[in-house]
Parts: C-alpha cells; sequence; structure tokens
C-alpha cells in the first residue's frame, strides 16, 4: 500500500489514493482530540517507560512537562539531543517514534496489507543532504519500505501536486507553506503536455524560506503579549518554558495553561471578524484572574519584524530567479497558518487579492500531494536547476560552469573536472561552488560552498592536481568526489 506522509512540526498527516482515484486520509486513535486527522508530532515517555506518540503526549504537558518532546524537526540530521524523562533522543529518533504511530496505526487499519511504502515531504529550506538522508532513514527504522529513488519531495512542491488539477499551462504558481515551525516557498511553473485538460508537469523554478519562521514564532510573539500583562498585574514572570525549575507548582500549571490558549486566540485573530481576540482564564494563579484583549493592531505591531521576514523571504524568491511578480498567476497558501493575518495583507499588497488561494483543506495539501506522487498519477515533477552552478577556483572573476539553469538534473548527470593549485608552492585547492542566474558576473553570484581541500604532498606535477566528478542524488544534491593522486576520496555535498 502506497503512502504520502507529511512529518510536520506540529503535526504528521498521512494519506493514500484509494480504490476509486480519490484521497483517504488517516485517522488516527491518538490524533487530535479535536481532529483526528492531525497526529501531534510529541511525544512523551511515562512513569513505566513506555513512549506516548500524538495527542496522549501533549496531555502530559500539563503536569509532566519534563517528560514531553515536540517541534524537534527543526534539528533533523543536526547533533543536537534532549533528555525526555530519564531517555535522551535526537530529532531522527523522534521522527522515528512518530512515524512508528503512523505505521502501527496502518497496520492496524489495514491488516491485510504486507508492506506500506511511504512517501515523505521535507522542507524546501532542509538545504543539506544530511536532514533528507535522516527523515528516509527514520522511515525505514519505523518500518516502511522506501524507494530509494522516489522517497521523498519538497513541501510547498507536494501542495502543487495536489493543486494541479485547478492549474492549466502556463501558469506561475507560488506555493507558500506556512506551519507551525517553518515558512516555506517554491516557484512552480505548470504545463500540459499530454492531452489531459490540466497541467500535467510542473517546473520548479526557485525556492526559499525560513526554518524558523512560523505558528511557533507567532506563538513566541502572542505569549510575550500575555506575559507582560501578567507581570504588569501580578509581578510574575511566566514566559519560561512550564518545566522551569524556578516555577513553584501553581507558576509551572499556570505557564502551561497560559500556552494553552494562544492556538485560540490566533483562531479569533485570523477569523473573518474584525472582532478583537479576547481571552479569560479564571484563576490563572492564586487569586488572580486573568483578562486579556488583543486588536489586530497591537497583534500587526508585534509581528512587524517578522512580518518583514516575510517579504524579503518573497522578494528575494522572486529577483534571484529573475521572474517578475506580476507574472504570478496564482498564489496558493497552505499549511495550519495561512490564514495568518500579516502574510495575507502582504500576499494582497504583492499580488492583488483575486490570485490568493486558500483552499479550505489548506492543512492537508501536503499530505495530499505526497499521497500523489507515492501513485501512479499521471502528473510529472522536473527536477530542474533553479540557477546555473559554477565552480571557481583561481579568482573570484574566473568561473567553470558545470550546470546551466534550466538544465534537467538527474542521477545520470555527470561533470568531470582536474584543478590544479594556484601557486606552485601551494599544498591546497580552494574551492568556491557558486550559483548565479543570466550571465554570470563577480556581483551577481551567491556562494553555496567553499572549501580549502589539502593536497598530499609529492615530488611531482601531477601532485598538485585534484580530480573532481561532480553527479546528483536522487534528492537533488550535488555531490562533488575530490580524488587525490594517491586515490584517497573526500565527498563534499551542495544542496540546490
Ligand atoms: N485554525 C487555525 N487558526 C490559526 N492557527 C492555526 C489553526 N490551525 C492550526 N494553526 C496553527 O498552525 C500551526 C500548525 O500548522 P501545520 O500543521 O501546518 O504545521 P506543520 O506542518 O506541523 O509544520 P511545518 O510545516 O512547519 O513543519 C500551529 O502553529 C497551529 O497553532
Ligand atoms: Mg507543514
Amino acid at each position: 500500500m502506497n503512502i504520502g506522509i507529511d512529518l510536520g512540526t506540529t503535526n504528521t498527516l498521512a494519506c493514500y489514493v484509494n480504490d476509486a482515484g480519490g484521497i483517504s486520509k488517516i485517522e488516527f486513535a491518538n490524533g487530535r482530540n479535536e481532529n483526528k486527522c492531525l497526529l501531534p508530532s510529541c511525544i512523551s515517555v511515562d512513569d513505566d517507560g513506555n513512549i506516548l506518540v500524538g495527542q496522549p503526549a501533549l496531555d502530559r504537558k500539563i503536569n509532566a512537562p519534563e517528560t514531553v518532546l515536540e517541534n524537534t524537526k527543526y534539528f533533523m540530521g543536526k547533533d543536537k539531543s534532549w533528555t525526555m524523562g530519564r531517555m535522551c533522543i535526537d530529532a531522527e529518533k523522534a521522527a522515528e517514534y512518530i512515524l512508528t504511530e503512523v505505521y502501527n496505526e496502518l497496520s492496524g487499519q489495514f491488516p491485510n496489507e504486507k508492506s506500506f511504502n511511504a512517501f515523505v515531504t521535507v522542507p524546501a529550506r532542509f538545504d543539506s543532504q544530511i536532514p533528507r538522508m535522516a527523515t528516509k532513514d527514520a522511515l525505514k527504522r519505523a518500518g516502511f519500505e522506501v524507494n530509494e529513488k522516489n522517497a521523498l519531495t519538497d513541501e510547498p512542491i507536494s501542495a502543487a501536486v495536489a493543486y494541479s488539477t485547478y492549474l492549466s499551462g502556463g501558469d506561475t504558481l507560488l506555493v507558500v507553506d506556512i506551519g507551525g515551525g517553518t515558512f516555506d516557498l517554491s516557484l512552480i511553473h505548470s504545463k500540459i503536455v499530454g492531452n489531459s485538460a490540466a497541467a500535467d508537469r510542473l517546473i520548479p523554478i526557485g525556492w526559499d524560506g525560513d526554518l524558523f519562521l512560523g505558528g511557533n514564532t507567532v506563538d513566541e510573539i502572542i505569549l510575550n503579549l500575555m506575559c507582560t500583562q501578567i507581570i504588569d498585574e501580578e509581578e510574575c514572570d511566566l514566559s519560561a518554558p512550564p518545566n522551569d525549575m524556578r516555577y513553584s507548582g501553581e507558576q509551572s500549571a499556570a505557564a502551561a495553561m497560559l500556552r494553552n490558549y494562544i492556538e485560540p486566540i490566533k483562531k479569533q485573530l485570523y477569523s473573518d471578524s474584525d472582532e478583537d481576540a479576547e481571552v479569560y482564564i479564571d484563576e490563572l494563579l492564586p487569586d488572580y484572574d486573568f483578562d486579556f484583549t488583543l486588536s489586530r493592531r497591537d497583534y500587526e505591531n508585534a509581528m512587524q519584524e517578522t512580518a518583514q521576514k516575510m517579504r524579503d523571504i518573497i522578494k528575494r524568491l522572486y529577483s534571484r530567479n529573475a521572474v517578475e511578480m506580476n507574472r504570478t498567476s496564482k498564489v496558493l497558501v497552505v499549511g495550519g497558518m495561512a490564514h495568518e493575518y500579516c502574510l495575507v495583507k502582504i500576499l494582497e499588497e504583492f499580488f492583488g487579492r483575486d490570485k490568493i488561494l486558500i483552499p479550505d483543506d489548506s492543512m492537508y495539501l501536503v499530505a495530499r500531494g505526497a499521497a500523489i506522487c507515492n501513485s501512479n498519477a499521471s502528473i510529472h515533477v522536473d527536477n530542474v536547476a533553479y540557477t546555473s552552478i559554477g565552480v571557481l577556483i583561481k579568482s573570484r572573476t574566473d568561473v567553470d560552469t558545470i550546470i546551466r539553469e534550466g538544465d534537467v538534473i538527474d542521477e545520470n548527470f555527470s561533470a568531470e573536472r582536474e584543478y590544479s593549485t594556484v601557486n606552485k608552492n601551494a599544498w591546497e585547492i580552494n574551492i568556491t561552488v557558486v550559483e548565479y542566474k543570466g550571465e554570470f558576473s563577480v556581483s551577481s553570484y551567491t556562494t553555496l560552498m567553499s572549501k580549502v581541500i589539502s593536497l598530499k604532498k609529492g615530488f611531482f606535477v601531477k601532485h598538485r592536481t585534484l580530480k573532481f566528478s561532480f553527479g546528483f542524488t536522487e534528492d537533488k544534491i550535488l555531490k562533488i568526489i575530490v580524488t587525490q593522486y594517491d586515490g584517497t576520496q573526500t565527498e563534499l555535498d551542495v544542496r540546490l
């Protein structure tokens, strides 16, 4: 059985293409109380050492916050771990537990299926091969089958796949995915190649975003406003996480309870009504009721810096890819934060209200696309180079172009080069991989990677030369293998 999984910072979803050709969503026994299709990407460990995933883990945030772990996805493949009760785990292990929960749910619901083949989405901003590989490894360890060549795609691209039946040939689509953790953008051209009525080929032309900009950023901003009022009124600072050792039991419970009111505030602010968001918490602290009102204007003021970041990222996406904003046919906004007030205003300002689409199922689109990518659907997504890629060896002006902008890149691509040291007494080569749009010029490139490689010393001229072979993995990672004269190899990775 083929499954598409959106492994989110906050929520994990799974979908599959059903026998009727439609897409079904999996409901999880441990899904959110208010929506069983959303499995909270949250884990915990109980007193007996049992791992809890989803809503039961989330429930422990009030009474046993030190045993709860969430928001780990940012650190996928990174050297970081957390304590959870008496356990110590990293983001890959956390993902494995969440994916195991998905796997067990599927096995329970489909006992006749022999295996589950998974296709999973990752942020376009996972800009190294490492978190992508870590995601695949977590899938395998959770029990899923993985097709190495077709196992993952970028979240916004997946949303575009799910939306492709509404696209025609020649559209330029901007996808903005704003979830709990990440602000993720893709710019995509659509084409009709076969005789279908809708787009059947998607050509990604650019990506951009911020791994640390999303619902969590906004939550911090709202929490900060709430805490400022509580400090003023009650001289108690609840801004530290609920498990902070300095809290009394009552303060710790108050800190946890306060956080439960953030999402309702966001829901009020992003609704169609113009009313202020209001929260009243009876006895938040002994003899203290918390009465909080947030107007859209105050919210906007607090969001200024974050809104400016979003604005700059959108502009940068267009300028880096030399696309005029007015060429955009549609802007598809997906993710739990799709109705975020400041973002919607920015998009309306840039593109006009008519082009902005926030589908009702905006929270599911990424998982739906993943299910389609993992079926035999006739939609093809090109792996194209968004920019030209070259190498600077001798100077900042002399580029050796390896890949041209618009070239299709896949595992068949290969290029070989030999580079020598710049001066004859040197025993190192500085390789700088750059990207650029249009013609290369000293002022128009961006450095993707720069590395000094030491040569093994030898007597002959050939000892001052290194062989470089360039190739791509199935995940669009440029892999550079550097070979020394004695055959020793070093691998360098560059995400495009
Ligand atoms: N109706 C709503 N109104 C406002 N905010 C919402 C609503 N529903 C969900 N959210 C917020 O959306 C965020 C979760 O969105 P989503 O499930 O798309 O994230 P994710 O996919 O897990 O994260 P990411 O894509 O960044 O890895 C949370 O910050 C949550 O509070
Ligand atoms: Mg998401």
